[in-house]
């Protein structure tokens, strides 16, 4: 059987570099191995990967795009390249809408084109957070920063047939996230002070990859969330993190929201954890805990800092 071509952009993100991996056969750093959403193991020959980095294709470039989609034909685009600094979007609204919009907008065209489907990533921002309970898909949408509008605005701008995969607080071993800074700080004797006000789900890159797989094998459109089990708040995330590494002081102190100094510049929602129940309904294995994911990102972290040193 010919393996299923797939097309990943921004796979120099934290997503991507773990995507890549699962896609080839082998378990990113910080990953169960055993989590097999669907039961099946990826074969070393059941894909033929396409990872594009910012520096090989700007999603934005409409005609590079073009090109680099009818040259390769992929079977599946997995769109990763986004503008995911929330806080600067507020003042580069025009970059963020160009790149989680706009081009999304123009995959959506170039997989139409070839007969690809496309699996494009949103989040738990476009929704405000006000409806006192986690969100399934079919809840109305509602965004409180230019981020979420723009990703929403790309939500949009998909056609019926793409699949659209709302996940939130994505953190993997080789991301810029804000687990390594905890982790840096609990050991190095610092302390932190972290919302206890925000409520969300915690996504680790690994697991989100393997639940790609899934999707690339099944190709089932519409909208679907996808987060690890367990609603939490960022300050339950230091402390949890905190302990792990020994800080059994008083390693975090909860803040507000509104206490926050310098105030952030985008608004977040309160309360946006995402409800998983249409993919368990779909057949395929929950996310582990989010406990358990940030234990194995934390070893995952440690083991990839002895190969560097
Ligand atoms: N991180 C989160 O907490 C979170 C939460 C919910 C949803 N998501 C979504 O999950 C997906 C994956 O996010 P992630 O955490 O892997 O983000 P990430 O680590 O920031 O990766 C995004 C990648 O896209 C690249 N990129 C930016 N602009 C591009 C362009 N014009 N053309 C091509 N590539 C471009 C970035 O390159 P540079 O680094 O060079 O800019 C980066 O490598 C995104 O759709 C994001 O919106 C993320």
């Amino acid at each position: 059987m010919n393996p299923t071509r797939v097309l990943v952009t921004g796979s120099a993100g934290q997503v991507g570099v773990d995507l890549v991996d699962t896609l080839g056969g082998s378990t990113p750093p910080g990953g169960d191995e055993d989590f097999l959403p669907d039961g099946r193991r990826v074969e070393s020959d059941e894909f033929a990967v396409l990872g594009l980095s910012r520096h090989d294709l700007d999603i934005t470039d409409r005609d590079a795009l073009t090109r680099a989609v009818s040259a390769s034909r992929p079977d599946v685009i997995v769109n990763l390249a986004a503008y995911t600094q929330v806080d600067r979007a507020e003042t580069e609204r025009e970059a963020c809408f160009n790149v989680n919009a706009t081009a999304t907008e123009s995959l959506s065209l170039a997989a139409k084109e070839v007969g690809a489907h496309l699996i494009t990533i949103s989040t738990d921002y476009v929704f405000d957070g006000e409806k006192g309970d986690g969100y399934v898909e079919d809840d109305i949408t509602n965004p409180l920063n230019v981020y979420g509008a723009s990703k929403r605005a790309g939500e949009l701008a998909c056609s019926e047939a793409d699949t659209i995969v709302r996940t939130s607080w994505v953190m993997g071993v080789r991301g810029k996230n804000v687990i390594h800074v905890i982790a840096q700080r609990a050991t190095s004797g610092e302390t932190v002070r972290f919302v206890d006000d925000q409520m969300g789900t915690a996504t680790m890159a690994s697991d989100l990859a393997r639940a790609l797989v899934t999707f690339i094998r099944v190709r089932p459109g519409g909208v679907w969330h996808v987060a690890n089990t367990g609603a939490t708040t960022w300050c339950d995330i230091a402390t949890f993190v905190g302990a792990s590494l020994g800080r059994d002081d008083e390693f975090v102190t909860a803040i507000a929201t509104v206490d926050l100094d310098p105030a952030p510049l985008a608004t977040r929602p309160r309360r946006s954890d995402l409800v998983t129940q249409k993919w368990a309904d779909g057949g395929w294995r929950a996310l582990p805990e989010w406990r358990d994911g940030i234990t194995r990102l934390l070893s995952g972290r440690t083991a990839n800092s002895e190969l560097r040193s």
